[in-house]
């Protein structure tokens, strides 16, 4: 048994690792939280490029909206400014985390500039389930400076994020193409490909948003596609966030083919996909999902043209697998997404560095490790916002270092890793961890007793058990009970939907009266119907 979990060493403070100190703080722990950056919110943050380190750092572009609405992506107890308009820029987040971190006092708790360079097994680990971190000063030009301090925790959260390391792929010829080759994480605006013809490698949100963008500056954009994407814009029907239409609790029970029934129409109701060279080869929700409202417009002005995967490089080009191609090309960005990267383990069975070999017990725990002193918080991917779930993970993981809650066995945590692998591959034909919010949220809700028992919510307090059961799944509901509630939780709730439209009433007029037409239609309609009804009768 390892001894009571105190200090706990936090990497990274993006997101995750500011929610992971802010839980740890919580739960009465002590979070060091390690920042190689001279600024917290990792993703959102809007340092210039050339401050960030080589391949580091994820796609920040200038015309980047978040891809969540923003009550689906709250924090449980802090709510977005009132005036957030439904859909928000690296400004509004970046902005909105640094509050956090100062309403909560995080702060302090956060040590900017420090890079951790190796966590290993202390020397009593066995007997401890402690780890020795070692971390190093970065001066302002991002190179490493100063001594390396060696400092031993009770317990780690690792939460570097999924967007860390850039993966470019090789095709046969890449190496003589002459053009200019970058990955998208490099991209800032379209404008820098202006006059050019350009070529975006990927199906995913960035690669969309990244083809959009260029398509108005440059002389062409072709958009090379192998399996394709599920492309959907940000408005639902009724003009609902389109996250916040998909994601409630009684939806989230209908069987897969239902749901997937129930959204084609979204996906292609107002579009013709093959016209478009936008079929997905894959099933819908067994392929990828890009979110994004102006592809098919700069399609069908011819600014950008989708062709499908590419086959091999030329000189001045690339020939694609169906036997076209396009020569006199100037740039290929790779929108082509991130590895898993840990540098700082030794030992790369402590947590793997591909999808394949990641043995997560609930996508959180190295599953074989004697010690629950060590955690992976923000490793998923989610249809809809993805940081509700990084709280969730967060909450759950200071409860067990408290001892609060418990992992069950080596054996039962290894059947979960292997179910869900499985799962995912048969789905989606490869190791990737995507899945639909709702059912894993409960599940962690319920590890630490947090989700609200329904019946009683349901004679308690109706109103609120029906909003959370038909209408969007609030973050806040985690809040409502279980440890360290909000007292502003059911508000939340509540007021969810009138926060989310009210920023954009900006111009309010009265609706033209359809009334007289309408009776007069009624009123037919009725008269009709009663004489046919004599008619049949007779
Ligand atoms: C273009 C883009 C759009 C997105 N849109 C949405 C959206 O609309 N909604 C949504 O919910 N999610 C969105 N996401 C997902 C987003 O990544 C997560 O929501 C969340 O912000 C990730 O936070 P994180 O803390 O897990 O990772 P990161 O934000 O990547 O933070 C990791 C931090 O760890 C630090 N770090 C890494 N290694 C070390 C080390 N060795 N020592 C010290 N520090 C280290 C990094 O500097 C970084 O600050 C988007 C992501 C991208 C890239
Ligand atoms: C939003 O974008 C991020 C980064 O590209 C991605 O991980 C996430 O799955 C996207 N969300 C949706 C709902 O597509």
């Amino acid at each position: 048994m390892a001894i009571p979990v105190k200090r706990v060493a936090v990497i990274g403070a993006g997101v995750s690792g500011l929610m992971s100190v802010k839980s740890c703080l919580e739960a009465g722990l002590e979070p060091v939280c390690f920042e190689k950056n001279e600024q917290l919110g990792g993703v959102w943050q809007t340092q210039e490029l050339d401050n960030l380190d080589g391949i580091s750092g994820g796609t920040i572009y200038q015309c980047l909206m978040s891809n969540s609405s923003k009550e689906m992506m709250t924090v449980s107890d802090f709510p977005f400014p009132k005036e957030y308009p439904p859909y928000l820029t690296p400004e509004h987040l970046l902005t909105y985390y640094r509050n956090y971190a100062e309403h909560f006092n995080l702060d302090q708790h956060i040590r900017l500039s420090t890079e951790v360079m190796k966590v290993a097994p202390s020397a009593d680990h066995e007997a401890t389930g402690r780890w020795e971190v070692c971390s190093r000063p970065r001066c302002r030009s991002g190179t490493l400076d100063g001594p390396t301090a060696s400092e031993i925790f009770d317990a780690v959260i690792v939460s570097t994020g999924l967007f860390n390391t850039a993966f470019v792929p090789s095709y046969p010829g890449q190496g003589e193409f002459r053009g200019q080759i970058l990955h998208s994480n490099r991209f800032r605006s379209g404008e820098q490909f202006a006059g050019k013809t350009v070529l975006v490698v990927g199906s995913s949100h960035s690669a969309g948003d990244v083809a959009v963008d260029a398509s108005r500056h440059a002389s062409q954009v072709y958009l090379s596609m192998r399996d394709g994407a599920w492309v959907i814009g940000r408005f639902g029907p009724g003009g609902m966030p389109i996250d916040a239409y998909s994601n409630s609790r009684w939806k989230a029970k209908l069987p897969e083919v239902i749901r997937r029934l129930a959204a084609r129409p979204m996906f292609e109701g107002r579009f013709d996909l093959d016209n478009l060279g936008l079929r997905c080869k894959r099933r819908l929700f067994e392929g990828y999902i890009m979110v994004n409202d102006e592809i098919h417009c700069r399609i069908i002005c011819g600014a950008l043209r989708c062709k499908p995967g590419i086959e091999r490089f030329t000189r001045d080009g690339v020939v694609f697998e169906d036997g076209t191609r396009v020569d006199g090309l100037d740039v290929v960005v790779f929108a082509t997404g991130y590895n898993l990267n840990f540098p700082f383990f030794e030992d790369n069975s402590i947590i793997a560095d591909n999808f394949a070999d990641l043995e997560l017990y609930m996508h959180v725990w190295p599953a074989r490790r004697t010690h629950p002193t060590l955690a992976a918080v923000g490793y998923v991917s989610t249809l809809g916002a993805q940081t509700p779930l990084f709280e969730l993970q967060s909450r759950w993981v200071a409860q067990v270092f408290l001892g609060n809650a418990r992992l069950p066995g080596i054996d039962e945590r290894m059947e979960d890793v292997k179910r869900r692998k499985e799962a995912y591959f048969k789905k989606f034909g490869k190791h990737r961890i995507f899945f639909p919010p709702i059912p894993y949220c409960e599940e962690l809700a319920d590890r630490i007793g947090a989700r609200p028992n329904f019946t009683r919510l349901l004679l308690t307090d109706p109103k609120l058990a029906l909003r959370a059961f038909l209408g969007p799944a609030y973050p806040p509901f985690y809040r409502l009970n279980g440890p360290h509630p909000w007292a502003g939780a059911r508000d939340a709730i509540i007021n969810g939907w009138a926060n989310t439209v009210n920023p954009t009433r900006t111009r309010v007029v009265e609706r033209p009266s359809t009334g007289g037409a309408l009776t007069v239609a009624m009123l037919i309609a009725v008269t009709v119907l009663i004489i046919s009804l004599i008619l049949v009768l007779n």
